[in-house]
């Protein structure tokens, strides 16, 4: 098969790669084995309630693509995880990606389904997902206690992977009142606190956001982190030296974008700033190929979209923001304005 019908074949079927990660992680296979380390597939059926024979088949299909590792004695296979499963795809793994796989396999992936319409409309589907006409992804998740759980602690997850790459991006170690806007569950505040422990951070978000993360989310004494409710296109932002606005933007239009930006241009302390992390589409907009997915999820559920680091440049400079750098990291991006 030449390179072009592989790309071809591997493209139709990739949908069912994420459905096979999200099934073993769903069914808790990837926590049994970092526990268990290595077990048969009819052990493993056994222990998580499920058909020997569909459980084999999986086992043997997240060993095809490396989610684990099999070692086969004579006619038995034991399965383990793959070092990527034990960091990654259990509940307890350090690095853990359990709710964001979740929220992608209960949410995103099947509302995908929806792309056509959007791009037949030019607009998001929140009406056929949710029931609801609204702007923003965040008001269809906040009307269900679930479903606001799921999107916050998914969201959360991919700080672990990213967060330091974002934040030592830049030196920010003389900026000591930091405020994540939107800063949601705080798992990118507490990267910003183990960087710079000189740093107090303070998270703003929506009421009903930081009630539930409060109640839910165990900051311990040694993390410097307050909270601040409120909306941040009507309320005033707390004053701080630098603002952290991670996937926030891409959330809005242009106009929303340089009305929050001008926002917190105001509220910034002299000689402050604004860190943006996000995925940036290149110039020429063919790549990177994690921006185009992140395209095209954010046109079915929002108002917003990816831009380039020139499209920044301008939200930036529009809002009075000065000195712009970008430094591109593996997936999420940092761009530094100051005032
Ligand atoms: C896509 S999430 C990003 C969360 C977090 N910064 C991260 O990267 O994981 C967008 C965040 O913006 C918050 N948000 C949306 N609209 C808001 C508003 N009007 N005022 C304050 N926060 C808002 C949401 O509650 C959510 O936490």
């Amino acid at each position: 098969m030449n390179s072009a019908i592989k790309t071809l074949f591997q493209h139709q079927h990739g949908f069912i790669v994420s459905k096979i990660m999200f099934t073993a992680s769903e069914l808790g296979v990837f926590d049994l084995l970092k526990s268990e380390k290595l077990l048969t597939a009819g052990t493993i059926a056994e222990r998580l309630g499920t058909s020997p024979t569909g459980m084999e088949r999986l086992l043997d299909a997240c060993v095809g693509f490396k989610f684990l590792r099999v070692e086969r004695k004579e006619k038995e296979g034991l399965y383990g995880n793959t070092d990527l499963a034990d960091l990654c795809l259990a509940k307890t793994s350090p690095k853990s990606q359990y709710n964001y796989m979740k929220l992608c396999s209960e949410f995103f992936y099947p509302n995908m389904h929806y792309l056509p319409d959007a791009v037949r409309e030019g607009k998001n589907q929140s009406e056929l997902i949710h029931g609801i006409s609204s702007d923003h992804i965040f008001d269809a998740f906040s009307r269900s206690e679930e479903g606001l759980q799921n999107f916050i602690d998914g969201l959360g997850d991919s700080w672990s992977l990213y967060g330091k790459e974002v934040l030592s991006a830049f030196d920010l170690s003389n900026f000591p009142l930091v405020c994540d806007v939107g800063g949601a569950v705080g798992a990118l505040a507490k990267e910003c606190i183990s960087l710079y422990p000189k740093s107090t951070v303070t998270i703003f978000d929506l009421p009903e956001v930081v009630e539930r993360v409060k109640k839910h989310v165990v900051f311990s004494q040694e993390y410097q982190i307050t909270f601040q409710e409120g909306d941040f296109f009507k309320d005033p932002v707390p004053e701080a030296n630098l603002y952290l606005l991670a996937r926030v933007l891409h959330d809005w239009g242009d106009e929303k974008c340089v009305q929050l930006l001008t926002k917190l241009y105001k509220a910034c302390k002299p000689g402050g700033g604004v860190l943006i992390s996000e995925t940036i589409l290149d110039e020429d907009r063919t790549g990177p190929l994690v921006a185009h997915l992140y395209s095209m999820t954010l046109m079915v559920f929002t108002e917003g979209k990816i831009r380039t680091a020139s499209e920044f440049s301008g939200l930036l400079s529009a809002a009075g923001f000065k000195d712009i750098q970008v430094k591109k990291g593996s997936v999420c991006n940092a761009i530094l304005g100051r005032k």
